[in-house]
């Protein structure tokens, strides 16, 4: 990377100039994954920007997920994430999504067990008085890699027993004969805060997509309201669309 390249003659503050450089030396391989950085200071002397203007562009790849900082030892390119082209047409689980792109998959577990119900979760979940709630509450990996934080809600009396779910939810529901055979889902965008990004493994402010997922057994009852946060930079959702009428 010659510092001299690091200038295109566009318009634009120079740290947007900066970061456009960095990006495509990234892009283009030229930075390669897990290459380090030269210091900030180096950057702001061979360029001849103030460190502040140097800093501003460099937060802004920290923001992308494009580079991370490394206490103590600099900044990096990070590895980027394939990203997951997930279709809207089918009511699938994400072991199965990723077992189709032959993706091994693991849950770390953050909660798992038997609670109280919320409002919501009586009315959505249509619980009767005093009924109790099954909740288990995962970190989805997938290929080594965090994808999504997933929080279900159900019935007791779809799943009795959330201990026995080890792996997927999906699976044990179908040994149960609870599979759900119908789902309406909604999807919507976020900022991912402090605490959820630390568990996607990206930085704070990072766009996710906020999926709820109401799916239904074949019977009509509600068998699950599951709330998942699932990293924007990870996932392309493709829906076929129809002309109506
Ligand atoms: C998807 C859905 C969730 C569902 C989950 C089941 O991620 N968004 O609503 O609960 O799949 O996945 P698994 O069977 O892998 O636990």
């Amino acid at each position: 990377l010659k510092p001299e390249s690091w200038f295109d003659q566009g318009a634009g503050p120079r740290y947007v100039q900066l970061r456009r450089r960095l990006e495509d030396a990234i892009q283009s391989g030229v930075l390669p994954p897990n290459s380090s950085l030269p210091p900030e200071r180096e950057i702001a002397e061979i360029t001849d920007m103030s460190r502040v203007t140097v800093r501003k562009a460099m937060q802004e790849l920290v923001q992308q997920g494009a580079i991370e900082q490394r206490q103590g030892s600099g900044s990096f390119v990070r590895e980027s994430t394939a990203r997951v082209e997930q279709s809207l047409r089918h009511l699938t689980s994400f072991t199965e999504d990723m077992q189709e792109r032959g993706m091994e998959t693991t849950s770390k577990w953050l909660e798992r067990g038997v609670f109280m119900p919320t409002e919501e979760e009586i009315s959505v979940l249509g619980l009767g008085a005093e009924e109790s709630v099954a909740r288990i509450y995962r970190l989805r990996e997938a290929g080594g890699q965090p994808m999504a934080l997933e929080r279900a809600a159900l019935p007791l009396s779809i799943l009795p027993n959330p201990l026995e779910v080890t792996s997927s939810l999906y699976a044990t529901l179908g040994q149960i004969g609870h599979r759900p055979v119908r789902a309406v889902q909604k999807i919507s965008a976020l900022n991912l805060d402090s605490n959820d990004a630390k568990l996607l493994n990206v930085a704070e402010g990072t766009a996710g997509l906020r999926i709820q997922r109401v799916s239904f057994l074949e019977d009509g009852r509600v068998a699950e309201l599951t709330r998942s946060l699932y990293r924007g930079d990870a996932y392309d959702f493709v829906a076929e669309l129809q002309l109506s009428g």
